[in-house]
């Protein structure tokens, strides 16, 4: 049996005649993707007199104190939105060195301030860049996580990074209660203008390996299950949201992005801060070794991943692909 043609006036949809050109397909996107909505990771290290790449992050480096406002420049002028620092400290102790005035973020943060005014620097706040055993808040005797004790040091670090001239302070340890412990010094201190971006739906996630290796804070034993959400729960990445909104936080995120963008689309639905996705370093450092063996062509898989977190919902996308991302924008 053949099937007739489809008459003229026929009643189905024709999909196919606003995808004709590429012009008229840039007409009826419905999702642009635009650099001033990506924040870039930078991590500076105190230790570093030189550029050093970090292999599992091609195209980053840990950045010396001295230089790491020339990074900033640079995201300046390809359009960028902000800067996410991390730091990596002189020498690890039990985490109080995050809180150092002198440490590599508030350092990094006042070199940057004062060379490149039109940026959003945001300031990451965890223990675990500067704590010998790498977990994320101070161990007890019996190897857990002590969350009451970790507050006062997180609202510390807080505070050194506001003083340094943080606009946004961005707590990443997923301790209960953190983002009140620190809205509540920020402001006994005086710095009732930094803003908190809080990472709320931080998920104990693989794709983190890269980063752990860039900020040497992969955990000497055990892991972060006890803190960081558990993947398969998306109904609890909306109290945590919810509570940290309740909390103070200005900003919330979820983390990592691409493999939670149901997660994503749930919190843009049901809350109206502003909402962060972090595509975090697996995600980036994937997509490089595919690209690397011929089996994805990068420029177009990066591009269709940050289309995909901000088609999800996500207003800002922290990405390690922002610079060369805005510049393949460009061309
Ligand atoms: C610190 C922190 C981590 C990341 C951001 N802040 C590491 C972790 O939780 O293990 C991961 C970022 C990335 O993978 O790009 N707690």
């Amino acid at each position: 049996m053949t099937i007739a043609p489809p008459r003229a006036g026929a009643s189905f949809h024709r999909s196919h005649r606003l995808r004709r050109t590429a012009a008229l397909r840039r007409l009826v996107r419905e999702t642009r993707l635009d650099p001033s909505a990506w924040v870039l990771p930078v991590f500076v290290d105190a230790r570093a007199s030189e550029v050093t790449p970090i292999a599992s992050l091609p195209g980053h480096a840990r950045w010396p104190i001295a230089r790491v406002a020339e990074m900033a420049e640079r995201a300046a002028a390809a359009g960028l939105g902000g800067l996410l620092l991390f730091g990596l400290p002189d020498e690890k102790n039990d985490g109080r060195a995050a809180a150092d005035p002198l440490g590599p973020v508030p350092a990094a943060l006042r070199t940057i301030r004062s060379r490149v005014p039109d940026l959003a620097l945001i300031a990451d706040v965890c223990l675990c860049e500067y704590t010998t055993h790498g977990h994320c808040g101070i161990v007890r005797d019996d190897g857990a996580i002590d969350n009451d004790a970790t507050l006062p040091l997180l609202a510390d670090a807080a505070i050194a990074y506001a003083a340094a001239g943080a606009d946004v302070v961005a707590p990443s340890d997923m301790m209960d209660g953190r983002v009140g412990a620190i809205r509540g010094a920020l402001d006994l201190a005086g710095h009732v203008e930094t803003a908190i971006l809080s990472y709320a739906a931080k998920f104990a996630s693989a794709f983190y390996g890269p980063f752990r290796e860039a900020a040497e804070c992969a955990p000497l034993f055990g892991d972060r299950a006890a803190y960081q959400m558990d993947p398969p729960n998306a109904r609890e990445a909306m109290i945590e949201i919810a509570a940290d909104i309740t909390e103070g936080a200005d900003m919330v995120m979820v983390k990592p992005a691409g493999p939670y963008l149901d997660v994503i689309g749930a919190a843009r639905a049901r809350y109206d801060v502003p909402l962060a996705a972090y595509q975090v370093s697996g995600e980036y450092a994937a997509l490089h070794a595919a690209a690397d063996r011929g089996w994805i062509d990068l420029r177009r898989a990066a591009l269709e991943s940050l289309t995909a977190i901000a088609r999800a919902g996500a207003d800002v996308t922290i990405t390690y692909f922002a610079l060369e991302a805005a510049e393949w924008l460009r061309r």
